[in-house]
């Protein structure tokens, strides 16, 4: 077994059961970064997110005796889970083998505490857990929580939560592990450095260039809401909206298909763009006169509202989860109530007709650049390494 690190950067095995670019790996993107010369990511699956790992020269692995622990889903019971052991047996001994020659193991989603735990265990490597997710009914089954919290309690000797939302969540399901909550930070130069003649292009490009433009960005996801935008635009008569975003998870197509049927029956094809996945988030958000986020379900944070912050763009907001730790309403953004298309049509008729939005938009910026920055990303995660490699381990 080789000895932990001497040098100041740690040496951390990441661990990730996604292949695509959601915002949890996006996040663990920048993380990774700051480390890349002493650290690995190890994935659950090939695909999108290896390849941003890759371009950004950051050590990958992909285990491919991880699909059958990857293929469990939300929703699946304890026959499925028993179906998975023993490529779940097989992946933790890969990943022990790897973990020998790092100081400590970092988890950033659910299927990888455990697999990771599990490593640590054998290795007596200690384990982080970067929380990204609201351990709420609103999001996962009983057994699903219970495993969670069983496999934190277990396993992890300290927890990063994406927003006290979830470090709350995480305490009130019985999590028992201490915890920090370390905000997404988000650079800001990509939003800086967006040209007015890039917007005026894209907006030509879109065919429109003198309406009034909402922008939602996010997966395509029954919980991201983007009905309630839909339904809300047909009473916004003269605006468009911009759908960024693609169904990146099982059973997420089905919803897509019906937000497709629901714009052609309210006639608002040619106001509703659906766009796709698109890698051009700061120049499109810049394009819009207003952001929003529509989460019918408590967000666990929300890296969209602090982009359309850093836009400078005001930003719409459902009022609840992380949300209501990134905007003060009406000072630094609005917040409605969610699953509520009459009040989000109120906000955005109102935010598109005065000229308040440009200075709510200014304000957001100053905060999503002081709050959410990635300096204070990186700092919130070194003192958390620092501490669990310090401590040796023990909580
Ligand atoms: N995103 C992107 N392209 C898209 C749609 C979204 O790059 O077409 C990014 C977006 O900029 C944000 C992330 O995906 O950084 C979504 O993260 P968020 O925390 O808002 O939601 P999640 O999908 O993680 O629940
Ligand atoms: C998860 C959450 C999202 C959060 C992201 C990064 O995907 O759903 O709210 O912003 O992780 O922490």
């Amino acid at each position: 077994m080789s000895s932990p690190s001497t040098s100041s950067k740690p040496r951390v095995l990441f661990v990730d059961q996604s292949g695509r670019l959601g915002g949890a790996e996006l996040y663990l993107l920048d993380v990774a970064r700051a480390y890349r010369d002493t650290s690995r990511v190890v994935l659950f699956e090939d695909g999108p997110f290896a390849g941003a790992l890759r371009d950004a020269q950051i050590p990958t692995t992909v285990l491919e005796s991880a699909a059958a622990v990857r293929n469990v889903r939300k929703q699946d019971g304890l026959r499925a889970l028993l179906r998975a052991l023993p490529g779940l047996f097989q992946t933790v001994a890969r990943l022990a083998r790897l973990a020998r020659d790092y100081d400590l193991l970092f988890a950033n989603t659910q299927k990888a505490l455990l697999v990771a735990g599990l490593a640590g265990w054998w290795t007596g490597r200690p384990v982080i857990w970067n929380l990204h997710d609201l351990l709420t009914d609103d999001h996962f089954t009983r057994l699903n929580r219970w495993a969670a919290i069983w496999g934190a309690n277990a396993f992890a000797t300290h927890v990063i939560a994406n927003s006290e939302a979830s470090r709350q969540a995480f305490e009130a399901a019985g999590g028992r592990v201490p915890t920090s909550v370390v905000y997404n930070g988000i650079d800001p130069s990509p939003f800086e450095a967006v040209s007015s003649s890039a917007v005026a292009a894209l907006r030509a490009e879109l065919g429109v260039e003198d309406v009034p433009l909402i922008g939602l960005f996010g997966r395509l996801a029954e919980w991201k809401g983007q009905h309630v935008l839909i339904e809300a635009l047909s009473s916004l008569p003269t605006a468009h909206a911009l759908l960024v975003g693609d169904a990146l998870f099982d059973g997420d197509q089905a919803y897509a298909r019906s937000l497709h049927q629901r714009v052609a029956e309210l006639g608002l094809a040619d106001r509703v763009h659906f766009l796709g996945f698109r890698a051009d988030v700061p120049t499109l958000m810049t394009a819009c006169d207003v952001i929003v986020h529509t989460s019918v379900a408590p967000e666990p944070f929300g890296r969209v509202i602090v982009e359309g912050m850093l836009a400078a763009r005001p930003v719409v907001a459902t009022k609840a989860g992380g949300a209501l730790e990134i905007i003060t309403d009406g000072r630094t953004g609005c917040l409605v109530p969610p699953s509520d298309p009459a009040a989000l049509a109120n906000t955005l008729s109102s935010l598109l007709h005065t000229p308040d939005a440009t200075e709510l938009g200014r304000a957001g910026r100053a905060r999503a650049r002081r709050v959410f920055s990635p300096e204070a990303m990186q700092s919130g995660i070194d003192a958390v390494l620092s501490r669990v490699i310090s401590n040796n381990g023990q909580p």
